[in-house]
């Protein structure tokens, strides 16, 4: 299955990804508030692993294509997180673009698409999550109208005991104060 919004096309992945999905994953601006850079084998796993998840009919993060240029963008959507936290039985989003397209709007727009999908198919609840100093992705949280409260702030399991990426803000958005899509606007 795949999603369109009206610029992008939220689709499973192709071998062709394989290439520009590693380039944006070996990108330190990309990847400063991610953990490392990720090797050739490392970024194809994780498409792997997303790729198996959407197929199986779970929610995994999709390709995100400029459907008019065909352009490959970087991922988006929705994924059960893997690490074990008391909020984990839930759904995030989750975004990732390579540089050139940021500042267009496109991630809060899969962002939305995501969300919609996923109350539509009986979330009660969406959470995301990220550093404080990672206000790009902060921002999208907050156009997508979702709400943090510092009391639920948390360190991220996966990552070790003083690592200066460990401390992670959470912000979740219920199916009642989701804004949906609106596509006559071109949101
Ligand atoms: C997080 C990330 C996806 C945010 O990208 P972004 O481009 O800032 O976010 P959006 O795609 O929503 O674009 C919003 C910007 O586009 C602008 N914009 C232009 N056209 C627009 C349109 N049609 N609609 C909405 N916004 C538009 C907005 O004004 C905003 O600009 P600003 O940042 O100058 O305020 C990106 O920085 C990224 O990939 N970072 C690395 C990976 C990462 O950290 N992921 C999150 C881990 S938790």
């Amino acid at each position: 299955m795949q999603v369109e919004t009206s610029r992008l096309l939220l689709r499973s992945w192709r071998d062709s990804d394989r290439g520009p999905f590693h380039a944006l994953n070996s990108d330190p601006v990309v990847m400063e508030f991610l953990p490392k850079l990720l090797t050739r084998e490392e970024s194809d796993a994780m498409i792997d692993r997303h790729q198996e998840r959407i197929l199986a009919g779970d929610y995994g993060f999709w390709a995100m294509e400029e459907r008019e240029s065909g352009a490959f963008l970087g991922f988006a959507g929705l994924f059960r997180p893997l690490f074990e936290a008391p909020f984990t039985l839930c759904a995030e989003v989750g975004w990732r673009l390579a540089r050139a397209h940021w500042g267009k709007g496109f991630a809060t727009e899969a962002g939305r698409a995501a969300l919609a999908l996923g109350f539509a198919r009986g979330l009660e609840e969406v959470l995301s999550f990220t550093v404080p100093a990672n206000r790009r992705s902060e921002a999208v949280m907050q156009r997508l109208g979702m709400r943090r409260n510092s009391a639920e702030d948390f360190e991220h399991p996966r990552l070790p005991i003083g690592h200066p990426l460990r401390r992670h803000m959470l912000y979740r958005i219920s199916r009642a104060s989701f804004v949906p899509p609106n596509r006559a606007l071109g949101t």
